[in-house]
């Protein structure tokens, strides 16, 4: 009984992207309260106005209860994908709910030819951290002092297969380590 009610709550979720303006103070609201990085109105209008396709809310019973906010553009010869925002609240945590929203967006980056997708998260922040290794991100670099509150930052990576590679397996690769190709010069 106590299953079906839990399987009855996690159908329940929806998870609809960026629709227009009364989204944009679902959005902040969320982030404001659980990241720690502050964002002025003019940083979520950018990343909302330009890439809505890429940002998406998750529902449940009328109420928005996460988020993942989204770009992509040319980065050093590469079309590349950045995860900006990604928060669900405390009571929902635990049942998927950011894998899908990040997982929505990761396969809107791949269908519109990005090579790879990126982010930053808190070297302290072991439940992201966590998501994404699931996901098949990995550490490219760490950056010092990189938030506000002096905390560093892991800057993770996912790489997608090249299309002359039909292992079905995302590439990996961490640009502080020799890459295979000048490991043997
Ligand atoms: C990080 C966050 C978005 C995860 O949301 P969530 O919906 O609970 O994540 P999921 O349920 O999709 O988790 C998927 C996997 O990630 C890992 N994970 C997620 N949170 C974790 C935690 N607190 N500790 C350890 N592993 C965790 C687990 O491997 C989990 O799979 P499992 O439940 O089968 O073990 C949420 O905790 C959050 O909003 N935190 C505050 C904001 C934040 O830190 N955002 C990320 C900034 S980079």
């Amino acid at each position: 009984m106590e299953d079906d009610k839990l399987e009855e709550e996690e159908g329940a979720i929806e998870y609809v992207s960026y629709g227009g303006e009364h989204h944009l103070p679902l959005i902040m609201n969320l982030v404001d309260q659980e990241l720690s990085e502050p964002y002025s109105i003019f940083t979520y209008r950018y990343f909302v106005y330009l890439w809505p396709n890429l940002s998406f809310l998750a529902f449940h019973k009328g109420k928005c209860i996460g988020t993942v906010v989204c770009k992509m553009g040319e980065h050093r010869n590469t079309f590349r994908g950045y995860i900006a925002m990604l928060v669900v609240l405390k009571p929902y945590r635990g049942k998927g709910i950011a894998t899908e929203l990040v997982t929505r967006s990761i396969k809107v980056m791949m269908e519109s030819g990005c090579e790879e997708v990126t982010l930053e998260a808190e070297v302290t922040n072991n439940g992201a951290l966590a998501l994404y290794g699931r996901l098949g991100f990995v550490r490219a670099k760490r950056l010092f002092r990189y938030y506000l509150n002096g905390v560093d930052a892991f800057r993770l990576k996912l790489l997608f297969p090249r299309p002359e590679l039909s292992s079905g397996r995302f590439i990996i690769e961490n640009e502080d380590m020799p890459q295979e190709s000048e490991r043997h010069q």
